[in-house]
């Protein structure tokens, strides 16, 4: 089931944030799948808010990321172990081995799909993942026609990827050209799955994802085949949702508003 929420931003990442703690309260060795990019920023901020406020020992939690970068030199800014470092382990005040990140080194690239998949399944699997949503359809780094099968492995990143996270480096041509990203089949045997989308740029995106055909040229759209999605977007990227209205008031109506 795919629940859509329309709304502000800062609102949804408090609302997201909120559930996250709501769930290590109640179980407090929780596996939550973590997100890089600009979009998950705001739910670590409010999460190293919430944290100190309502003192939710997080000791016991565990973390898997999404992906990362393949052959950037270890300990680069750019790297997603360093995002995560600086964006997740440090401000929540979490030690390094409860988050794992795949393995990027091109030495035991061979090996590292496989070693991430089992350290996943070894944890019980991932009880909320946190989803960004790339221009072109991307979860993780599972491009447009990855198998909606697939799990960990080697992708090559596309020019439009490459060109949209370019931001982050010095030059596009330093953006790498392969990660090593959870597939879409690892995404979907998550028990929560959280994706977020904000601002017009993504509006595309998110209508093929939500309301589009399930299809690989959309590795988004496979969201819709798991029994428990939950979208939130704001205005800007809900505009190109046929049945935004409809979203809005099932989620005006719903008993239990606050509960994800
Ligand atoms: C990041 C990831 C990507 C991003 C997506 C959106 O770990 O897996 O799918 O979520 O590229 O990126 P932002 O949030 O920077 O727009």
């Amino acid at each position: 089931m795919m629940e859509v929420l329309i709304l502000p931003q800062d609102v949804a990442a408090e609302l997201v944030a909120r559930h996250i703690l709501t769930l290590i309260q109640h179980k407090p060795d929780a596996v939550l799948g973590l997100a890089t990019g600009s979009t998950p920023l705001p739910v670590y901020r409010a999460l190293e808010r919430l944290i100190a406020e309502w003192e939710v020992d997080t000791s016991r939690v565990r973390g898997f990321a999404l992906d990362e970068y393949v052959g950037l030199p270890e300990g680069h800014p750019q790297s997603y172990r360093a995002v995560i470092t600086r964006e997740v382990i440090e401000p929540l005040r979490l030690t390094p081995s409860q988050i794992r990140v795949p393995n990027g080194a091109t030495e035991t690239i061979k090996d590292a799909p496989a070693e991430y998949e089992a350290e996943i399944a070894a944890s019980g699997g991932v009880d909320l993942q946190l989803l960004g949503l790339g221009g072109n359809g991307h979860i993780g780094f599972n491009e447009p026609g990855s198998s909606l099968g697939s799990s960990t492995r080697v992708k090559t990143l596309t020019a439009q990827t490459r060109h949209d996270n370019a931001r982050f480096f010095p030059s596009e041509d330093e953006v790498p050209r392969h990660c090593i990203t959870q597939g879409v089949s690892t995404i979907l045997k998550a028990r929560h799955l959280v994706l977020l989308a904000f601002g017009e740029s993504k509006a595309q995106a998110v209508a093929a994802a939500v309301e589009g055909p399930i299809s690989a040229s959309n590795p988004a759209s496979a969201l819709q085949l798991h029994p428990h999605t939950t979208v939130l977007v704001d205005e800007a990227a809900a505009r190109h949702l046929s049945n935004a209205e409809y979203y809005a008031s099932s989620y005006r109506n719903k008993p239990d508003w606050q509960a994800l």
